[in-house]
């Protein structure tokens, strides 16, 4: 569990985020929903150190997470999946994964190797290729079982389905629902907010850098015109 209270964080002197307070439950899948700019990817990178923190808290489980380096943040079971830059272009598949697997003990990489080829068989048929070449859909997979593989507790996901058909955005779903069956914490940001309603158990909205409402997705399903009206979709 993630719970963050009276977060304020920006880059350099600017805050973006304005007194943030929520919690993202254990294992359950998250959504934080919000129109471009409105401070999604800030609000990971808080919870990562990689931009700066100017007040409240962050805590996993009893643990204050402020202050640590990001390396640190990565050790106590947090993956974080960047919205770009998120595998090596030049590698291919199978040294991507390799250099995943490399913060496992090397007795645990096969095993790590075997059973990621059966939760992302797409990837195990294209091991020799070089990355860059993948499609959309199979780069985000690659991101994804990368993030995988270091055993994480909690994945921050950040717009994994951006840029996808329909048909293989749900693909990468259904991966991230197998994934929450297999006890991990799902935190995902996601602009599409009916395709992630589908799936998630709770979403978060942030507006200008601040949490404008939550609520379980059937609630937001069923409460869909405030959720229109925060989102600006229509
Ligand atoms: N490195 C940075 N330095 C300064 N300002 C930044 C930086 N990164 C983001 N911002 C600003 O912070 C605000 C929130 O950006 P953020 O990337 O968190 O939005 P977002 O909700 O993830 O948007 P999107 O849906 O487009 O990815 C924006 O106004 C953006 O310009
Ligand atoms: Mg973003």
């Amino acid at each position: 569990m993630i719970t963050i209270s009276n977060l304020k964080a920006g880059y350099g002197k600017l805050e973006i985020l304005h007194d943030i307070s929520l919690t993202f439950a254990e294992r359950q899948f998250s959504a934080v929903l919000g129109p471009n700019g409105s401070g999604k990817s800030t609000l990971m990178k808080a919870i990562m150190n990689l931009n700066t923190v100017f007040g409240g808290s962050i805590q996993l489980r009893e643990r204050a997470l402020i202050g640590e380096p990001t390396e640190a943040i990565s050790r106590l079971g947090i993956a974080y999946v960047p919205q770009r830059e998120n595998i090596f272009d030049e590698l291919s598949v199978l040294e991507n994964l390799q250099l995943g697997a490399r913060v496992l003990p090397k007795d645990e990489r096969p095993t790590a190797l075997k059973e990621l080829r059966e939760i992302f068989p797409i990837l195990g048929r294209r091991g020799a290729q070089q990355a860059v070449t993948l499609s959309g859909g199979e780069h985000q997979m690659l991101a994804i079982a990368i993030a995988w593989l270091s055993k994480p507790s909690i994945m921050l996901l950040d717009e994994p389905s951006a840029g996808l058909a329909p048909a293989i955005a749900t693909d990468v779903f259904r991966v991230l629902l197998e994934l929450r069956e297999q006890g991990i914490t799902l935190i995902v940001v996601e602009q599409n907010a009916r395709r992630v309603l589908q799936y998630c158990d709770y979403a978060f909205v942030l507006r200008e850098g601040m949490l404008v409402f939550q609520g379980s997705a059937e609630e937001c399903l069923r409460d869909e015109e405030t959720i229109k009206s925060y989102l600006g979709v229509h």
